[in-house]
């Protein structure tokens, strides 16, 4: 490899994306959410999308095992505090959330920007991640309002992204 795996992450991260918590509940019943930026569509007929979860991540047993059903919820710059508390590691990451039933049992955020109510599709090996593409069997337009954008390492609003490098 020529280069390392900072420069490597400097140059995902000239990729602005928006950002989209990942919910599902577990067979146990257990509420689960990751925040993701790895969102992309795949397929319009049939409706498909991706995200890929690390290996690592405590929610990779649930996405890529026993779990077949999951809400991708594309936030609002408003949303920020849920995609902080969806990333890091608090004991009960569901306490103070507002959610309901996206109709198939997987919890869905009140007031995303959209919702995909997904059955999962396909797994496939992403390295140290595993893709998981979705088949979208719902989805929601949600609030207006701006999303939350990420790029650089950093959560932006729409109007901040800064043209060039510096
Ligand atoms: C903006 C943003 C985007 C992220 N995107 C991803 C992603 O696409 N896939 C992933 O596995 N982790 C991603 N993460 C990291 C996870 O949210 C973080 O590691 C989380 O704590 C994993 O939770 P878990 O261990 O409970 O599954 C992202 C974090 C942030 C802040």
């Amino acid at each position: 490899m020529s280069f390392s795996p900072r420069d490597f992450r400097d140059c995902l991260g000239q990729f602005a994306t928006g950002v989209a918590v990942v919910t599902a509940r577990a067979n146990n019943g257990t509420k689960a959410g990751i925040t993701i930026n790895s969102f992309a569509s795949v397929s319009l007929e049939p409706a498909l999308v991706l995200f890929s979860v690390d290996r690592r991540a405590a929610t990779h047993e649930l996405f890529a095992g026993d779990c077949n059903r999951f809400c991708i919820n594309i936030l609002t710059q408003g949303q920020q505090p849920l995609s902080e508390l969806f990333s890091s590691p608090v004991q009960d990451r569901w306490e103070d959330v507002l959610f309901e039933d996206d109709g198939h049992g997987v919890p869905k955020l009140v007031g995303s920007l959209a919702t995909f109510s997904c059955k999962r599709h396909a797994i496939h090996d992403g390295g140290d991640h595993s893709i998981i593409v979705g088949q979208v069997k719902d989805i929601g337009l949600g609030k207006t309002g701006d999303p939350l954008l990420y790029y650089g390492g950093r959560y932006h609003s729409i109007e901040d992204i800064p043209s060039g490098n510096s």
